[in-house]
């Protein structure tokens, strides 16, 4: 009852931070494009410095990008602000229930740093907090005057978080909160940047004034961020389903070059250059570099290549596994067999050969190595589950 109630917990919390994310990246894509495809209007038109016609679902739109003056305000503005805040807090629910429950064991990698619950869940809240502040001080219109300096900075930063992680955390772990940080300066820079400004504007439009039409793009530049943001959080969510990818020892490496590639793509996408189109040659080159990274596997060699049977295997699946995956648990945290894998025969065990293989390969499982599973034995139960 407990873990069916768990697992649904988990899959609507999944659910609806995949429908909310869709709507926001979704709206996202949508307005990069439009930006994109605006031209001069045929006929010049009072306040319009663009038009878009399209056609979608039986129906032609035509869509004008304009500025607002007093006298000029339209009734209904439509704002786009609960897509980003309904992903955030979605997101960050999940976060929080799959990370900082059952003592944070999928946040933790006691080799990697012996922290106890409450010291990784501090730890991730104090960088999440950290970095939006530092992110947000990069990027200070009155602080920081010179963009590349910015950028720059701002690239070397993410780099060091991404190693940094890796030392602090599970794999697991450093990948999902580089994501959540990620996340959280988009969520932030949309209610702290992007918005106020915008609603200044309106404001002044509505007293009568002309608004400061720089503040609008003050708002531009992180929305524009916002966008590149993107593909490195994407890529974040759908890796905690890769096990080989999170645990590879250059994990790190590999979130690096999807920022750097998704950046490229994302400037691909939107350039009306096409020499600046061609950036999705270096990003594929990034790309293909991840999948050679992850082709190079720890290499064990074992000396007796006899076939193995079930008996010679049967006491490392009791030591080293049985704890999470038995009828009656005996982990202190995992008192149910974890994801209903229950591994007590050989029957059991080969029917979940294929998962088993991806697990204990990819160093997924034991979780966190938890009962300390050694090489050889990693690689003599691959041997026998694979023959
Ligand atoms: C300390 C507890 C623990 C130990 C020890 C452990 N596991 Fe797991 N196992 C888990 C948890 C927790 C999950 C669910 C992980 C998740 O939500 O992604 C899991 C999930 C799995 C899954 C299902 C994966 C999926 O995506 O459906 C398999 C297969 C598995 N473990 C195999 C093993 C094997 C084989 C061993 C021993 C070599 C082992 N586990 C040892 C805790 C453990």
């Amino acid at each position: 009852m407990l873990s069916s109630l768990d697992l649904w917990v988990e899959y609507i919390l999944r659910f609806s931070h995949l429908v909310a994310g869709i709507s926001w990246i979704g709206s996202s894509f949508y307005f990069i494009w439009l930006d994109s495809a605006f031209e001069p209007p045929e006929e010049p038109r009072h306040n319009v410095d663009g038009e878009a016609f399209m056609v979608h679902g039986g129906f032609y739109y035509q869509v004008d990008k304009r500025k607002i003056y007093p006298g000029e305000i339209p009734k209904n503005l439509h704002w786009f602000k609960w897509e980003a805040t309904l992903t955030f807090i979605t997101g960050f629910l999940l976060f929080g229930y799959l990370y900082f429950l059952n003592d944070a064991s999928l946040l933790i990698n006691k080799q990697v740093l012996d922290i106890s619950q409450f010291q990784a869940i501090g730890l991730s809240l104090a960088l999440i907090t950290m970095s939006w502040f530092i992110y947000d001080f990069i990027y200070h219109p009155r602080l920081m005057k010179n963009k590349t300096i910015s950028n720059i900075l701002a690239l070397v930063l993410s780099c060091f978080l991404i190693y940094g992680a890796t030392f602090l955390f599970s794999g697991r772990g450093a990948f999902i909160i580089v994501g959540v940080i990620y996340g959280t300066c988009m969520l932030l820079n949309v209610w702290i940047r992007i918005l106020p400004n915008q609603a200044k504007m309106l404001n002044d439009a509505e007293n009568g004034k002309v608004p400061d039409y720089s503040l609008g793009l003050k708002s531009k530049a992180r929305s524009v961020h916002n966008t590149y943001f993107i593909f490195p959080v994407l890529f974040i969510m759908l890796s905690n389903h890769y096990p080989s990818i999170y645990n590879h020892e250059l994990s790190w490496l590999m979130l690096m070059l999807i920022m750097v590639s998704g950046a490229m793509t994302r400037q691909a996408m939107i350039t009306k250059n096409p020499k600046e189109k061609l950036l999705v040659l270096p990003a594929a080159v990034g790309i293909l570099a991840l999948v050679f990274i992850t082709s190079k596997k720890d290499q064990i060699k074992e000396t007796n290549l006899e076939e193995l049977s079930y008996n010679d295997i049967s006491s490392i699946v009791a030591n080293r596994c049985l704890s999470c995956h038995a009828a009656n648990n005996t982990d202190d945290v995992f008192n149910e067999a974890q994801k209903g894998v229950i591994l007590e025969t050989e029957e059991l065990l080969l029917s979940h050969k294929d998962k088993i293989i991806k697990q204990v390969s990819s160093k997924a499982m034991p979780l966190a190595n938890k009962t300390q599973m050694t090489k050889e034995e990693r690689a003599k139960l691959l041997r026998y589950m694979q023959q």
